[in-house]
């Protein structure tokens, strides 16, 4: 996932959540993170040290005075370590010490001696959490420079519903990993990108509709990627059964005319724009407002064109960055190559969709990159993940040659 592993400092005090830091540890470490946790003594009411450690594979931490190694001082040494700290579950008791500087035990001592980034993660009861002292404590860390992931709305474990669970493991790994992400790509950060994904559906009648087999796995692991890195990410997608990506802004439309109207009216915004939907090229000329009953042995449906979106954005093209997908059974190459020129664009990725693990539907993607003026560099059967890394890479190296120009 990265290179030289990162080295994340779980903060762990005493909520009924503490069973969710344990999943917390598991993922983070699954994620490739370092991980060490410390512990408040309420927390280990609720979990013992041992699942900490076995889950971390590192020492579990929970008394100040408790100084295995004479050599070090713990609370120095282990703040002194992290890249990163998160703690989670946060109750209002830790937060209104840290905001406060009191350092009473090993937690609060630590937190105060450390000089990387904090996240907390507060859990606690829907009125607690809306209190006023805690509601101001919050606001004097965030003034310090601390950053908050929010408690998710829903059923609590004292009974209540509201706001006050504390958000999901999963989320906070992917706040991590956007948080490193970002460390290494700053440039993203203030980029607009705006992605389509998925395949159009061109209604015939109420229940028929022609469409192609695109799941929208490229374009949505290509917002995701962006989003991480920190840009301002739009996504405009036909009909998928994926959920929309953390932290991007995703528009759902259905038709070729549809995407055209949500890719048309944001283009002017965009830094770079990547279609990698699958736009029907035809629909039907007539659209029948009752079903189609059958009639002959056969059946002709008339169809016309759909407009062309990536044409029409090479044609208007201003500052933006404009990449292309093309999915080809032959001449992969050179067709991509008349793609690129005929449609202005500034790189194409393109596939075979006959190579096995390439193309839809698969977790994986073998894709050349074709820009101007530049050999076409042809990547390896990839997880659709890592090809998005490698597409902003690329377009990483298309923003620079711009901005010389
Ligand atoms: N595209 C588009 N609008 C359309 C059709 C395609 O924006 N109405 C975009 C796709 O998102 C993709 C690229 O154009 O980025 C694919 O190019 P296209 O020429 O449509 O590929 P094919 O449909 O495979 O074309 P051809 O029939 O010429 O092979």
């Amino acid at each position: 996932m990265m290179s030289g592993k990162k080295r994340v400092l779980l903060c762990v005090t005493g909520g009924i959540a503490v069973f969710k830091a344990a999943a917390l540890t598991s993922k983070l470490s699954q994620s490739g993170f370092d991980v060490k946790v410390l512990m408040t003594k309420s927390a280990a009411e609720f979990v013992t040290p041992l699942t900490f450690q076995a889950l971390s594979r590192n020492p579990v931490h929970m008394d100040t005075f408790n100084e295995k190694d004479p050599e070090k001082i713990a609370h120095i040494d282990i703040a002194d370590w992290a890249d990163l700290v998160i703690v989670a579950p946060a109750t209002a008791n830790v937060i209104g010490k840290i905001a406060n500087g009191i350092a009473d035990d090993m937690v609060t001592t630590t937190l105060l001696a450390v000089t990387a980034p904090v996240m907390i993660a507060p859990a606690m009861n829907v009125h607690m959490y809306a209190h006023p002292a805690v509601t101001k404590n919050m606001d004097t860390l965030r003034s310090f420079g601390y950053t908050f992931i929010e408690p998710g709305e829903g059923f609590l474990a004292c009974g209540y519903e509201g706001k006050g669970r504390m958000e999901e493991p999963e989320v906070i790994v992917k706040e991590a990993e956007a948080f490193f992400s970002q460390q290494l790509h700053p440039q993203w950060k203030g980029r607009n990108v705006l992605v389509t994904a998925g395949p159009t559906q061109e209604t015939i009648d109420p229940v028929r509709f022609f469409s192609n087999r695109s799941s929208g796995k490229m374009g949505y692991s290509i917002a995701e990627e962006a989003a991480k890195r920190g840009a301002t990410v739009t996504l405009v997608s036909g009909p998928s059964s994926l959920l929309d990506p953390p932290g991007v802004t995703t528009v759902r439309v259905t038709t070729a005319e549809e995407m055209y109207d949500a890719v048309i009216s944001r283009y002017h915004d965009q830094d770079l724009v990547i279609k990698s939907a699958a736009v029907a090229d035809y629909r039907p000329s007539e659209t029948f407002e009752q079903k189609v009953k059958k009639s002959n042995d056969d059946m002709t449906i008339p169809m016309e064109r759909t407009k062309d979106i990536l044409k029409e954005l090479g044609e208007r093209k201003e500052h933006q960055i404009l990449v292309g997908f093309a999915a080809e059974s032959e001449q992969v190459i050179s067709y991509a190559e008349k793609k690129l020129q005929s449609k202005n664009l500034d790189m194409v990725c393109a596939n075979s969709i006959v190579d096995p693990g390439s193309g839809f539907q698969s977790n994986t993607n073998a894709i050349t990159l074709i820009r101007r003026d530049q050999e076409a560099q042809s990547l390896p059967l990839l997880q659709k993940k890592e090809v998005a890394t490698k597409i902003l890479d690329a377009a990483d190296e298309l923003f620079e040659e711009r901005d010389k120009r």
